[in-house]
């Protein structure tokens, strides 16, 4: 498949999980991939793709410096001439009681859910606007931002926050062809995740590891937890010239988990 031919697909957060798996589709659908995270595992994923035969650099950016934001998308523009697509996907979460979580952890969260999210919007939008082509942002929200989850007010809140950043974008843009959406993951199978099952679950009660996820994926009307394909098959789509019209919009990805 060429859907994404002489596209450039920009994805943070893209060394596991649902980034990764996002980065790789595009590269089977003919994409340039600028695969980033603040981790070293993003090389071995653009190595991943290159093995697979598809086009893929990798960088290193933490999405909440703004220089470091700059040089990605200056290294994107370098390899492959500008950007098309830029999907902001790193994030990160913690769990504990509201007496319990420290105010770094707020700052954090805030810092790489929603702050980083807003700088590399900006940053690609100022790309895409110096092009002329149009482009599309897509940005990584949550259930969360449907419905906040208990002992994650900060994350809830980061993640609520994403929903407004493109809506508002989505309108400043959306005259020069640039759409802004953003996808909402309910259960998907990361590292994430498994955090997720051990922390909530030593609060929530006495679970042994993978006994909380299995009562959650029993409330799924799919009856299973989300794969990274499962999400990368809507951004594909949200990046598409199908989805041209769609913007400002929130869609969730969830096997039916929320249902507004
Ligand atoms: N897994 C789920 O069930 C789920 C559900 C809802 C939303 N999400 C969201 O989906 C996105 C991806 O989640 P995942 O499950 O793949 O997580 P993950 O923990 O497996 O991967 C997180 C990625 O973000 C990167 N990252 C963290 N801090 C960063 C920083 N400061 N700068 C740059 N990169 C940074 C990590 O290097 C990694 O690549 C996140 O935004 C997460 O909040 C996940």
């Amino acid at each position: 498949m060429t859907r994404f031919a002489n596209k450039t697909v920009v994805i943070t957060g893209a060394s596991r999980g649902i980034g990764a798996a996002i980065a790789r589709r595009f590269a089977r659908e003919g994409a340039n991939l600028v695969v980033s995270a603040n981790e070293d595992a993003v090389h071995g994923v653009a190595q991943t793709i290159q093995a697979e035969g598809g086009r893929a650099i990798s960088v290193l950016c933490d999405v909440t410096d703004k220089a470091s934001v700059v040089a990605l998308y200056d290294a994107a523009e370098k390899a492959f001439g500008s950007v098309d697509v830029s999907i902001q996907n790193a994030g990160v979460i913690t769990i504990a009681k509201v007496e319990d979580l420290p105010e770094n952890d707020w700052d954090k969260v805030m810092a790489v859910n929603t702050k980083g999210v807003f700088l590399c919007a900006q940053e690609a939008i100022a790309r895409m606007r110096k092009h002329g082509k149009g482009g599309r942002i897509i940005n990584t929200a949550s259930g969360q931002a449907r419905d906040g989850f208990i002992y994650t007010p900060h994350y809830a809140a980061s993640k609520m926050g994403v929903v407004g950043i493109t809506q508002s974008l989505a309108k400043e843009v959306a005259i020069e062809g640039i759409t802004v959406n953003a996808f909402c993951p309910g259960i998907i199978e990361t590292d994430m995740w498994a955090y997720n099952d051990q922390a909530w679950g030593k609060l929530l009660g006495t679970y042994a590891p993978g006994e909380l996820m299995k009562e959650w994926v029993e409330g799924i009307p799919m009856k299973r937890a989300g794969s990274g394909e499962d999400v990368a098959g809507l951004v594909t789509f949200l990046a598409s010239e199908d989805a041209a019209y769609i913007t400002g919009q929130t869609i969730n990805v969830d096997g039916g988990l929320i249902m507004s």
